[in-house]
């Protein structure tokens, strides 16, 4: 059931926290997206996660903390780590360090573990009330996009589930995830917290491959051998100057009406124009990649619960967390990119 905490806060947090020791499963608001949360420490629990979303047990979580002290408890910080946490903590990058042991579950039987500690006040409320880490992946069932309300915990869940609402997620797409345990560390998946960022603070690093289409043919990284999300629709994402990208949407998508299909076309507001009649849903301004974050997963849910055959995406530029847009958009896609 959704609780909404912006009335009576303290004592839905503390109801909340109960049920996290005492084993259970509580999906909490991050700054991200909405995760689903067990005691990290407890086992049986954190298997309850991976029955609960359909998640693969080898494909380990991310454990989120109230402090760096928290996250020392259980993770061994290097002097790099602990920079990016001062920089960036509290904050959407998680970072992947040796364990201190003791999370078989969480960690899928790897000597590492992925820490964050998230910037949300109800997030921080319920670690810190239930008094124990708490493991948590995005609280969606395997196969659809990452939640970004309430709702949509609900909508994969149902009622059984506690909720912690705490309205709309800022950034909208999951955290920036750092390999720490390697000589040069590396992005295993791009986020809001861009690599430019994370070199500002320490140094050269490494961008794991296939982020980006020109980069599929290498091998993948660990985080990305699993199955994502992909819409029911056929998606093809369209990429070039952004008239050509206008003109080649509305000829694919003219002919698919000929065809009988229903199509849609996912473009930015200020194209918006070119469009006419034709059904379209705005990701938001071309020049703020923000808003194509925070929106992107509630429109895909939004054309998943529509009739449409095909979806056409307009590439936005691929700038600060426009590369971690972009990173969600050809996967949702499977790659499927036509080049004008
Ligand atoms: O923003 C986020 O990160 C959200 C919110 C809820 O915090 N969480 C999230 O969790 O996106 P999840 O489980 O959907 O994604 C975790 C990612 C996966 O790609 C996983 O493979 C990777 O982190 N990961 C977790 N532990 C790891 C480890 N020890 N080594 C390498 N990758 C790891
Ligand atoms: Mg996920």
């Amino acid at each position: 059931m959704i609780q909404d905490i912006r009335q009576d806060y303290k004592n839905h947090i503390e109801e909340a926290a109960e049920v996290i020791r005492s084993g259970g499963l509580v999906a909490f608001p991050t700054e991200t997206v909405y995760g689903l949360g067990a005691n990290a420490l407890d086992d049986v629990a954190v298997r309850g996660i991976f029955a609960a979303k359909g998640r693969p047990g080898d494909n380990p979580l991310i454990v989120h903390v109230d402090g760096v002290t928290e996250a020392e408890e259980i993770a061994q910080m290097t002097d790099e780590a602990r920079k990016l946490a001062d920089a960036f903590w509290p904050g959407p990058i998680t970072l992947v360090l040796k364990s201190r042991g003791g999370m078989q579950a969480v960690s899928a039987g790897l000597d590492t573990v992925a820490v964050r500690m998230p910037d949300n006040d109800a997030a921080l409320s319920l670690i810190s009330a239930a008094g124990v880490p708490i493991a948590a992946p995005s609280a969606n069932k395997s196969g659809s996009p990452s939640p970004t309300t309430a709702a949509h915990v609900l909508s994969d869940f149902g009622e059984e589930l506690m909720i912690l609402d705490a309205g709309a997620c800022e950034v909208g797409v999951e955290s920036t995830v750092v390999d720490m345990t390697a000589d040069v560390p590396s992005i295993l998946r791009p986020g809001a917290i861009t690599q430019e960022m994370i070199e500002e603070v320490i140094g050269e690093i490494a961008c794991a491959p296939s982020f980006t289409p020109s980069d599929v043919e290498k091998p993948m990284s660990p985080g990305m051998k699993y199955r994502h999300y992909a819409p029911r629709a056929k998606m093809t994402v369209v990429e070039g100057d952004h008239v050509s990208v206008a003109e080649a949407i509305k000829y694919l998508y003219d002919k698919d009406i000929k065809g009988g299909e229903i199509p849609l076309a996912m473009i930015s507001r200020e194209h918006k124009k070119y469009y006419g009649r034709r059904e379209v849903m705005v990701t938001g301004s071309y020049y703020s990649p923000a808003e194509a974050a925070e929106r992107l997963y509630a429109l895909l849910r939004e054309a998943d619960d529509g009739d449409y055959g095909s979806i056409y995406f307009e590439a936005l530029p691929r700038e600060g967390i426009g590369f971690a847009v972009m990173n969600r958009v050809y996967k949702a896609s499977a790659y499927n990119i036509v080049r004008v």
